[in-house]
């Protein structure tokens, strides 16, 4: 969910927060909408500098990764395992949508006091 959604203010659209990377391989589709379906996709996605908008920083460009160069990152991210799934599992299904959903509402309102 991008920070639009919650404040519904234009300057906030596009903002988004950056996801934790680990467990990655297991958290297929990717993004915040789940557009992605695969690392693989999500390397390519990044390989042709994502989608082009007028904020985007002009140090956001194509890579051209080579072949091997993006089954090297594929293996990278492929490490980010936990060596406890099963516990976050648990945890992540115990846990409270609503009461996530609230907290992060009053966060946003305390910080625009
Ligand atoms: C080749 C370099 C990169 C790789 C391999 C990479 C990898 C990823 C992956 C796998 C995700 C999806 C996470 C998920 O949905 O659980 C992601 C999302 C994200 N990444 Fe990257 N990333 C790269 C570069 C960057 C850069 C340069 C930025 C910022 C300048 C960035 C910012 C973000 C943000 C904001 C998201 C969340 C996007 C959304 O939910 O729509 N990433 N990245």
């Amino acid at each position: 969910m991008g920070l639009y959604e919650i404040t519904q203010d234009p300057a906030d659209r596009w903002k988004y927060r950056t996801s934790s990377l680990r467990n990655v391989v297991l958290t297929s589709p990717y993004v915040h909408n789940g557009a992605l379906q695969g690392l693989a996709a999500v390397i390519n996605f990044y390989d042709l500098y994502g989608i082009a908008n007028r904020k985007q920083p002009p140090l956001i460009r194509p890579l051209w990764l080579t072949l091997a160069e993006k089954q090297k990152m594929l293996s990278f991210l492929q490490t980010l395992n936990s060596a406890d799934v099963d516990k976050l599992v648990d945890d992540v299904m115990n846990a409270s949508t609503r009461d996530h959903q609230v907290a992060c509402s009053a966060k946003i309102s305390a910080s625009q006091r």
